[in-house]
């Protein structure tokens, strides 16, 4: 409806609300529709939780949130994952307050009930006040389901969620292709930021693969960059900067697509160029070959790749989104550096990714902007449509049978949208 008074959505029909080419105003603003989307997505298929180089060793753990729920993803002494409720089995209080760290186990600060890194419940002080059949066997930190591809974990309130390489599916091979960015070396994180904008989680989601805003929200990042890097990016009349929706609701989109496979040489003469002072230091104890390889892995991977529901890959960072509530979500950025690599070059992957990304970055603040704008305009006349069609008219299926269209084209949205109606409507 174009009715401004109409509020939109009063009833749960989702599949009218997603069609091919637009969404209903109000899946950005209704609070119901948001509890909807945490039962039938969040608590429902796999989340993104931890990169592996967070959880280096027995022990490690970091917090992580799934949905509105809190939750523990630890390493444990055997090696393996665990990712656990964090809320103690006695009176629900959280057992864990640091956000990351080293611990045996973890011990809730109410009435110390113990617990280790499993999720066993290891002790209970004066125990004299239970019954013989209080069995602690029974009363475990709650378990969630965990699996990792390529170092990425990611965990499951559903315990019938299909397996992890099903569910990635295509996107597999683009996260391959992402982590040839270690140049040899693992990826490991090195640091994050943190912040939220007013506005709901999807208008981060669609904007992964938003080719089309890039040059007009990111204008002043361009201008201060050099000739060689904006004309890197100047991806409006490359044709072979392509979306490719990889099913569901993952897509890639090609930005430099002359920097998809890093070990392709084309153009590294132009990067080297950039960065002659490296180029000379790493020259003095490595091979040409290998300095050619670390110096292009500095410009990150020539592509976005979205994970749907929450986790995005680009350029050299991993980009977490949290929903707060229908109107907040918050995104995480976490910086990617090579584990064992040259340190100068570490270094100088963080100054790349802070002029973007950073909190005061020329990047993502023009971003968030927008993302509040969004937000802002679509509390006016809620029944409205959000037009998600740019290039449906263009759109082709290539060799592997993906919708592939220009990556200025609406295709990875609508990718998103069609997982997104997919696990509104399905009955579980
Ligand atoms: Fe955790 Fe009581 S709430 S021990
Ligand atoms: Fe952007």
């Amino acid at each position: 409806s174009l009715d401004p008074t109409d509020t939109g959505f009063t009833e749960t029909n989702f599949a009218d609300l997603a069609t091919d080419d637009r969404v209903d105003g109000s899946l950005y603003t209704d609070p119901d529709m948001f509890e909807a989307e945490l039962e039938r997505i969040f608590y429902r298929t796999w989340v993104w939780v931890a990169h592996e180089s967070e959880i280096p060793e027995a022990g490690s753990y970091k917090m992580a949130t799934i949905g509105r729920q809190p939750v523990i993803v630890n390493r444990d002494r055997k090696g393996n994952f665990n990712v656990l409720l964090n809320r103690c089995r006695h009176r629900g209080a959280s057992v864990c307050e640091v956000p990351k760290g080293k611990a045996n186990g973890f011990t809730c600060p109410y009435h110390s009930w113990s617990y280790a890194l499993d999720g066993r419940l290891r002790g209970i002080p004066y125990p004299d006040g239970y019954d013989e059949d209080l069995d602690k066997k029974d009363l475990p930190l709650q378990s969630l389901r965990v699996e990792s591809y390529a170092g990425m974990i990611f965990a499951s309130f559903n315990p019938d969620v299909e397996p992890l390489d099903d569910f990635l599916g295509d996107a597999k091979v683009w996260i391959d292709l992402f982590m040839k960015q270690g140049a040899g070396y693992p990826i490991k994180t090195q640091g994050e930021h943190c912040f939220r904008f007013r506005g709901n989680w999807k208008i981060q989601l669609e904007n992964t693969t938003d080719g089309y805003h890039f040059p007009i929200v990111h204008r002043s990042w361009m201008s201060s960059v050099d000739a060689e890097t904006a004309d890197m990016l100047s991806f409006m009349t490359d044709d072979n900067a392509v979306t490719h929706a990889l099913g569901n609701g993952h897509s890639v989109a090609i930005m430099v697509p002359e920097h998809v496979d890093l070990d392709h040489d084309d153009g590294t003469e132009k990067i080297q160029a950039r960065f002659d002072h490296i180029v000379e230091e790493l020259s003095k104890t490595m091979p040409a070959d290998q300095v050619r390889r670390i110096v292009r892995s500095m410009h990150g991977a020539g592509f976005n790749l979205n994970i749907f529901p929450n986790v995005a890959m680009s350029m050299s960072f991993f980009r977490v989104l949290r929903p707060i509530a229908v109107d907040e979500t918050e995104i995480r950025h976490i910086a990617l550096g090579m584990d064992g690599g040259p340190e100068i070059v570490n270094r100088e992957r963080l100054r790349i990714h802070e002029h973007f990304q950073g909190p005061f970055g020329f990047g993502s603040p023009d971003d968030s902007e927008a993302w509040d704008r969004v937000q802002r305009g679509s509390r006016g006349a809620p029944g409205m449509p959000i037009m998600v069609n740019r290039g449906l008219g263009r759109e082709a299926l290539d060799s592997d049978g993906h919708r592939t269209s220009h990556v200025t084209d609406e295709t990875g949205m609508r990718e998103a949208y069609a997982m997104w109606k997919r696990m509104m409507t399905d009955e579980h």
